[in-house]
């Protein structure tokens, strides 16, 4: 099936609207020639989710999710950026047409090239999983694993829904499979699949795989735990292209409906505890890989989920790691609660164990009792016996959850709640807790929530701004300023990022605010831009800002220009060199910029 087309995109960006989509999934009120709701991305109050008719774009005040109609609905419906589109495009009785050739799935220059590979890349990570998965289920050689696999209590059912596999211990046959399949060897070559020093040699082999998806169910990476022999427990691919440690959850795909919901995720700690989760029925549960769970998995599962469920192991790195857990959640502003490990049943240290040895019931069962957040914290360093300076340090290590707070009223609460336990009074943890902020710790990154505002305005900046947020609007701007100042002239990155996205858009003909999104590479550019739109703060006579900053820019330019040859002036009379070039090209220039200021009155 070949590419959507620009025209199609353009054709459903003029006659889709904005307003009816968004209602569907998010109750709008309208307020001074825009819409606003309470946010569908994170958990609020009073709304602060607007939609944009005219431009037909939707940003959030609180949580700075934002951009087009099309990517709202693939946020909203989980769908591919084709499947969007296919489904918008009925809606407004556009006809959706497709170009012959080529099977990426994304428009817009450099982004459709980048698609293309991530789709095959996505295409072949499926094929080999297929394969994998055949020789665990059917193949004498995965029979091994597979009865490994069920004599930890997992079903075929689940073999099959997390599409489980087998790597063939030859670490050649992969490469040979492949290559017999029409693959290239330079594509495989940068798959990932093999590694770096013998590019025929599988990366898996001889390992039970678990295959990592996307939200949509698009194969990114493997996990492979080993089942004989030496070498690390488990393998996990290398991020690439497709895969974002940090961004990915393990079972996201298969978990994304339930979380939904019950407007709850569970977190575990590894792939047979989501498997053993999912066996006993406890749908949604995911996983972060190898990796600590981290504020932006928690930022993600928050569009879906109001509580975050932490059901780490039982020994003290899964206490750590629960601890820590909970400080991502708040980071994000979702609360949490922590299931509590068996206690004193050092056998069953993890839920895959409890499958095994008491049954699904049993771990189900065994999910559902929980204590909120702060009172795990609390019982993590209870005070016991401990001396007055003891328990100052235990009340110090609930500092950094105070500052996660977001309700001056709830953390009143946690005040008062600590000095009951601690026995002490609610003023002097106030107290103590103030001067640990005034002493320079607590937010400032500390905790690794994402810091949002990073991109500070400049000339430049203001300038693409302009251009960027008006494009689909008035899309002369882009051919003015690009005829006025080459892209060379840039200096600030944001600025250039920008000039190219708008070159691209403009080049394959679809220059509208959506296709520039898209475009844009940089995550806090993309929430930069789209915020500038929402706060309209370039809507007004977008023409003039334009022509005032291209002037403007020009000048400091010319200035800048013009220093260079004044110190080069005194240098070459220095040399005793001619000067007369540079003389000229001075007043070169000090006659364009005079006439700039000319035009200026
Ligand atoms: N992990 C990893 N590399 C390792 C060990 C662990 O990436 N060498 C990750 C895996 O995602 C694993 C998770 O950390 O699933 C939890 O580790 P662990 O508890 O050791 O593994 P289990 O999932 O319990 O594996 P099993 O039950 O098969 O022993
Ligand atoms: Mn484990």
């Amino acid at each position: 099936m070949g590419r959507i087309t620009a025209e199609t995109i353009s054709e459903l960006q003029s006659r889709l609207d904005a307003a009816a989509v968004v209602g569907d999934y998010v109750k709008l009120e309208k307020k001074s020639g825009r819409w606003w709701g309470r946010c569908p991305f994170h958990s609020e109050k009073t709304p602060s989710f607007t939609v944009d008719p005219e431009r037909k774009t939707y940003y959030c005040f609180g949580c700075h999710e934002g951009g087009g109609i099309i990517n709202f609905v693939m946020e909203m419906d989980k769908l591919s950026f084709p499947e969007a589109v296919e489904l918008l495009a009925n809606r407004f009785g556009v006809p959706v047409t497709r170009e012959d050739s080529g099977y990426g799935a994304y428009p817009g220059g450099a982004s459709g090239e980048l698609e293309k590979k991530k789709s095959d890349l996505a295409g072949l990570y499926g094929r080999v999983a297929g394969s994998f998965s055949y020789v665990l289920t059917e193949t004498s050689e995965g029979a091994g694993a597979l009865r490994y696999v069920r004599d930890r209590g997992i079903s075929d059912g689940m073999i099959r829904r997390f599409r489980l596999g087998y790597a063939p211990a030859d670490p050649f046959w992969l490469h040979q499979f492949l290559l017999g399949k029409g693959y290239s060897p330079t594509f495989l070559a940068e798959s990932g699949l093999f590694t770096k020093p013998n590019p025929r040699r599988a990366f898996f082999s001889g390992r039970l795989i678990f295959p990592i998806a996307d939200r949509q169910g698009r194969i990114t990476a493997f996990g492979g735990r080993i089942l004989v022999g030496d070498g690390p427990k488990y393998l996990n691919s290398a991020e690439s292209l497709l895969y974002k440690k940090r961004e990915t959850l393990f079972a996201m795909d298969l978990a994304m409906n339930e979380i939904r919901n019950t407007k709850e995720a569970l977190i575990a700690e590894g792939y047979m505890d989501v498997i053993a989760l999912h066996e006993a029925g406890v749908c949604n549960a995911v996983a972060p890989l190898g990796t600590a769970f981290t504020t932006e998995q928690a930022r993600l599962l928050g569009r879906w989920a109001d509580r975050i469920r932490l059901l780490f192991d039982g020994d003290a790195a899964g206490r750590t790691a629960a601890a820590k857990a909970v400080l991502a959640c708040r980071a994000a502003s979702v609360h949490a609660v922590v299931i509590l490990p068996e206690r004193g049943a050092a056998e069953l240290k993890d839920p895959a164990d409890i499958l095994k040895e008491r049954g699904a019931g049993y771990l189900k069962n065994f999910t559902e009792h929980d204590i909120i957040d702060f009172e795990y914290l609390l019982a993590e360093n209870a005070p016991g016996n401990s001396d007055s300076a003891g328990k100052a340090k235990a009340v110090a290590s609930l500092f950094p959850f105070f500052d996660l707070v977001d309700s001056e009223v709830e953390r009143e609460g946690y005040f008062r709640r600590t000095a009951e336990v601690f026995g002490i009074s609610a003023q002097s943890v106030l107290n103590d807790y103030k001067v640990w902020r005034e002493g320079g710790h607590g937010l400032q990154g500390s905790i690794g929530a994402p810091s949002r505002r990073s991109i500070s305005m400049n000339d430049e900046l203001y300038l693409m701004t302009a251009v960027a947020v008006n494009c689909g609007i008035n899309s002369s701007l882009f051919a003015r300023l690009r005829s006025a100042i080459p892209i060379e002239e840039f200096e600030d990155p944001y600025a250039r990022e920008l000039y190219v996205t708008l070159e691209e858009c403009g080049r394959a003909d679809n220059m509208n605010f959506e296709a520039l999104m898209n475009g844009i590479e940089t995550g806090e550019l993309k929430q930069f831009v789209t915020e500038k739109a929402a706060t309209r703060e370039f809507s007004e006579k977008p023409e003039f800002i334009v022509a005032d900053s291209v002037k403007k820019l020009k000048a400091e330019h010319l200035m800048r220009k013009r220093n260079e040859i004044v110190v080069k002036m005194r240098s070459a009379k220095n040399d005793g060199l001619s000067t007369e070039d540079l003389i000229h090209e001075k007043m070169f220039i000090d006659t364009e910029l005079q006439s700039l200021k000319g035009v200026n009155k």
